[in-house]
């Protein structure tokens, strides 16, 4: 894949590092995930009654955004459309919307929008490239009708999906203001051909030129690692590194799943928000809304836990990135870094026995703290050593920590470069 970070405002998206995906749509009755339709092979019958009985009476969108705004997120994807072809808002071009939806009668993006820049975060658009409802769509390997023999036969018009697809695209960009990230998924194949790629980034760029663009064949400005987070980065072939965004799950699936298992705890869900920054990428944590329109008690639970984290560690993340290389991280830390600021940022994901030893570090740090309170950490450099305490090479710092660990979800040490 080839990036074009040249393309696209991505100084702002760097800067930000951590945003909310929202998947919601009709997928959320069924409750068993987002591929609902697909796994079980349903027809359009079959998924008829989620459209009909779509009833989100508790829909609130306010409090998505002051929630991922508490929790120190600076942007919001949200999926207008996945790839079951229903649409989250009043677009002309399929009566397959929420304001068509019989107990709906609304255009939920709009308000998703307004809300979340009324709390000043940056707006980004999912769309879905394949669509399982579209008539001219292609039944692939993944379509719910692909065991279907007479879905298989039936003459599909492909162009017509392409020219759906495009004009669509153009509602979302011409109606909703300035859109900061275009997130376009499901690009299989892989090819310029299948989506006009070309003249759809075209399209996009002749009517919103610094939007980010994802996932289209040929036109991506930055990498985007899915549930996985490459263990340097995502480079180039010389090594340099591109701009990146990860996304993840609190838990299986990525619509909202009644028995959704393997809920990551906060600690870990912290854990992983630096894993990203300190490898110089973004995280796009997502939330499955439940069919009424609200988050669950689980999800508000760990984004509560998220904001009182990042009410004092947000230095450590924001405007920050993967540490220079010399600087190795000792053992279950991560650093990260803020390269304007000279600050280099200790993470410790568990609590040393009253020290801990930072390689070539010596005489690079001029002052060094805990970051939630601001209280001073003791530094021995050059230790020539004594018989009853630890050597330390010339090159390495030593940090005296307190003897109980700060009671935050992960303790963080600010050192303030030479
Ligand atoms: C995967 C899932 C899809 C989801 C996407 C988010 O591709 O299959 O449903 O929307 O991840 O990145």
């Amino acid at each position: 894949m080839k990036i074009r970070e040249k393309h696209g405002d991505l100084r702002w998206f760097e800067q930000a590092r951590f945003g909310m995906f929202i998947h919601w749509g009709i997928y959320a009755l069924p409750a068993r995930g987002e591929w609902v339709k697909s796994h079980e092979r349903m027809t359009n019958e079959k998924y008829a009654p989620y459209f009909k009985f779509f009833e989100p009476d508790l829909f609130n969108p306010k409090e998505w955004a002051a929630k991922a705004k508490a929790a120190g997120m600076k942007y919001v994807v949200f999926t207008a459309k996945h790839h079951d072809g229903f649409c989250l808002w009043d677009t002309a071009l399929t009566d397959y919307n929420s304001v068509k939806a019989p107990r709906c009668r609304r255009d939920f993006l709009r308000d998703v929008v307004d809300a979340f820049r009324t709390e000043g975060l940056r707006i980004g658009l999912y769309y879905s490239l394949p669509d399982w409802r579209h008539p001219g769509y292609v039944v692939d390997a993944r379509h719910p009708l692909r065991d279907n023999p007479e879905a298989a036969i039936e003459p599909r018009d492909y162009a017509s999906y392409t020219q759906f697809l495009h004009a669509q695209v153009t509602e979302l960009l011409t109606r909703y203001g300035p859109v900061d990230i275009i997130w376009f998924d499901g690009s299989y194949p892989e090819t310029e051909e299948h989506w006009q790629s070309n003249e759809l980034a075209k399209l996009i760029r002749s009517i919103q030129p610094n939007i980010i663009i994802t996932r289209l064949p040929g036109h991506e400005n930055l990498a985007t690692p899915e549930q996985n987070i490459p263990p340097n980065g995502v480079r180039d072939s010389s090594g340099k590194l591109l701009p990146w965004e990860g996304c993840q799950v609190f838990s299986g699936t990525w619509g909202y799943c009644r028995y959704g298992q393997n809920w990551k705890s906060v600690g870990e869900i912290i854990e992983m928000l630096i894993r990203h920054v300190s490898r110089g990428g973004n995280l796009l944590l997502n939330v499955s809304p439940t069919a009424r329109g609200c988050l669950d008690p689980k999800s508000s639970h760990r984004l509560y836990g998220l904001a009182k984290w990042m009410h004092y560690h947000q230095r450590s993340i924001y405007n920050c990135t993967i540490a220079p290389a010399e600087f190795t991280e000792p053992e279950s830390c991560r650093y990260t870094y803020n390269p304007s600021e000279k600050r280099l940022y200790l993470h410790l994901f568990s609590w040393p026995d009253r020290r801990i030893f930072l390689q070539k570090l010596s005489n690079r740090i001029e002052y060094a703290q805990l970051l939630h309170d601001g209280s001073e950490i003791v530094m021995t450099e050059n230790n020539p050593g004594n018989t009853h305490s630890a050597k330390i090479s010339c090159d390495t710092v030593m940090l005296a920590l307190p003897v109980s660990r700060p009671e935050v979800a992960v303790p963080v040490i600010e050192l303030f470069l030479r």
